[in-house]
């Protein structure tokens, strides 16, 4: 696709199809993650793949005991990418958001769809939550700035029309 094209076409999905997404696509998203840039170069950063369907569950379910939901999950994604970095590093979260656009994007070109989760970031310290992260891969000293789901769209609709405020002094 042309870039601009990719640009302009990424939307938020929250209705994903079951099928799942191709190793090599899920390859190159996760290369388009860690080629953002990063601050100090410091590469301190982790990005934690899950197509595991019962990873998934038990994620969610953290998350929902933690944030006292009644439900919750990822939207049906078949794929979820948690990009974290180190809690104290003090650009953990635009190191986070800048691989998590650079994601996003690439999904766009692969033909799929995707959308950022946030919830996460604020409660990664609960110790139910931690287990659950330990136990995925991630360093103990890291927060989840955002999870990527990504998969194929079930409802393509159109892209909404984005207004916001320029102002342009010349
Ligand atoms: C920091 C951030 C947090 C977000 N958190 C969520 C979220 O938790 N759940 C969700 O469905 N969408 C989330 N989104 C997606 C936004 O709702 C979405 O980007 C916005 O509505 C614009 O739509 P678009 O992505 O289709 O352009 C988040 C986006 C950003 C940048």
């Amino acid at each position: 696709m042309d870039f601009n094209q990719v640009l302009f076409n990424r939307h938020s999905t929250r209705s994903f199809q079951e099928k799942k997404v191709e190793r090599e696509k899920l390859e190159r998203i996760l290369k388009a993650g860690y080629y953002a840039p990063n601050a100090m170069h410091e590469n301190t950063w982790q990005f934690t793949l899950i197509t595991n369907e019962n990873a998934m569950i038990s994620l969610a379910q953290v998350i929902q005991n933690a944030l006292e939901r009644e439900a919750y999950d990822f939207y049906g994604a078949p794929a979820i990418l948690l990009v974290s970095d180190k809690k104290t590093n003090p650009h953990y979260l635009a190191n986070c958001a800048v691989a998590l656009e650079n994601i996003f994007l690439q999904a766009c070109e692969e033909g799929l769809s995707s959308v950022w989760i946030n919830q996460l970031k604020l409660i990664c310290d609960e110790p139910d939550v931690r287990r659950e992260l330990t136990a995925l891969g991630l360093p103990e000293d890291h927060y989840v700035g955002g999870i990527a789901a990504i998969g194929y769209e079930k409802d393509t609709r159109k892209r909404a029309v984005k207004e916001a405020t320029v102002k342009w002094v010349e």
